[in-house]
């Protein structure tokens, strides 16, 4: 069997490539761990889902989930097209005001927040998302002009019980008869403009899905709005559109969402209640998990009963493996036609035996000083690491058609003990 290479990498010469660039000879130039990121591909994937929905419905709107990546080069590659951002802490909203982005093509999602969290938002009148009724009163005296709340509908549906983020035991959002209590006293405080906000769970693959959540919030705000008058200036559905993590799996139909969605709002729009509002896109993986691999070295193999392939690439740079027992495509990248061969660990330098990126893997041989590459690497990678054990974040590095750039340079040992006091 040979290994599995999805796009947009490529084979030149038997290295892995992308965007014309040899990755194997980045890394050597470069060092590992290094991530290396196509922003031609992020571009791509965010003109696809725009062209999908911004083609079916009037007003659309799509914010980048930043806690996917939040390296600035990934955003600014995503708002320089017009994408707007979904933020999650008071660090985010500095993030996206220092690349620029205008209060209002933010949205402000933070959970179990302070008054002080809360107030980074709306001191900056960026529209903030509440999660609870008690987080909007601990800022009822400073209140955005357009706030939202994020509705708990019963729909679970995520990739791992940790990615499920609605339905009976997430912590997430308030059931819709909470929330007109928290519409109405926020219409008294002064509020004038609402949306209403869901996000059901991550990396969903299945089209229909996306249909049933939009039925599902547009079936509370048209509650909300019969209970109330309220109208809403903006529905929003979310993130969660999904990406082939496997070898074989297909990907998201992202027209077929777009068309279940759209018909979704033009018939609630139509009844005439909730007003005209805009349909809002939160996406995070979607957009930037398949741009990027983390590449790595072998550092040696062991057999120990089972076959260990050990790497540079620990845990604490790649975490989803061992926080959701993710599945992520693992190849050699210095001789793509190196054939599969019996099962293998591939590990990391991390004391911890949950350091393992694939566990029983059919994966070829590997030698010391081959060249490994995991693919979807683009989303919650990054944005998850650590310096666990002392091990520094790897550097990474964008391709693009003039060159490639350095986008964050490797941790050093000063990084390492930064904030450390050595009194
Ligand atoms: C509020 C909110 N919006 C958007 C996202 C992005 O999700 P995804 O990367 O699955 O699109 C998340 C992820 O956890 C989220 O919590």
């Amino acid at each position: 069997m040979d290994q599995f290479i999805p796009e947009p990498f490529e084979n030149i010469d038997n290295h892995l490539a992308v965007d014309g660039f040899d990755i194997v000879k980045l890394s050597e130039k470069e060092g590992t761990p290094l991530l290396v990121t196509s922003g031609k591909r992020i571009a791509e994937n965010y003109r696809r889902i725009w062209k999908a929905f911004s083609s079916r419905y009037e007003k659309v709107e799509i914010k980048y989930a930043l806690k996917a990546n939040p390296n600035p080069s990934v955003v600014k590659t995503l708002t320089d097209l017009g994408c707007g951002a979904d933020v999650s802490s008071p660090f985010e909203i500095m993030l996206a005001e220092k690349l620029s982005l205008k209060p209002e093509r933010i949205l402000y999602s933070p959970n179990n927040s302070s008054r002080e969290d809360l107030l980074a938002g709306s001191r900056k009148n960026v529209t903030v998302n509440f999660d609870d009724l008690d987080q909007m009163k601990l800022i009822e005296d400073e209140l955005p002009e357009r706030i939202s709340f994020r509705i708990n509908v019963d729909i679970q549906r995520g990739e791992f019980p940790g990615t499920t983020t609605s339905g009976p035991g997430a912590k997430f959002g308030i059931s819709v008869e909470s929330a007109l209590e928290g519409y109405i006293s926020a219409r008294e405080l002064g509020v004038r403009k609402f949306g209403i906000h869901v996000m059901t769970g991550s990396n969903i693959l299945d089209p229909a899905h996306f249909g049933n959540v939009a039925s599902r919030i547009l079936q509370s705000a048209e509650y909300i709005s019969g209970n109330s008058g309220i109208a809403f200036d903006f529905i929003d559905i979310g993130g969660g559109f999904g990406v082939p993590y496997r070898p074989g799996e297909s990907a998201l139909d992202v027209e077929l969402a777009a068309e279940n969605v759209a018909r979704e709002m033009k018939g609630y729009v139509s009844h005439g209640k909730i007003g005209k509002p805009s349909l809002f896109l939160e996406p995070g993986r979607y957009l930037v998990a398949d741009s990027s691999v983390m590449v790595g070295k072998v550092t040696g193999v062991k057999k120990a009963g089972k076959t260990f392939v050990g790497t540079d690439i620990g845990m604490n740079i790649f975490l989803r493996p061992a926080l959701y027992g993710a599945y992520h495509n693992v190849i050699v990248a210095n001789d793509l036609i190196r054939p599969v061969s019996g099962k293998k660990d591939i590990v990391g330098q991390i004391c911890e035996n949950t350091d393992c990126l694939a566990r029983d893997r059919t994966f070829p041989y590997a030698v010391p000083g081959d060249t490994v590459a995991v693919f979807n690497s683009g989303a919650y990678i990054n944005s998850m690491g650590s310096m666990y054990n002392g091990r520094g974040r790897p550097k990474e590095i964008m391709v693009s058609e003039s060159g490639y750039s350095i986008t964050r340079n490797r941790d050093t040992f000063q990084d390492f003990i930064s904030n450390y006091t050595f009194e």
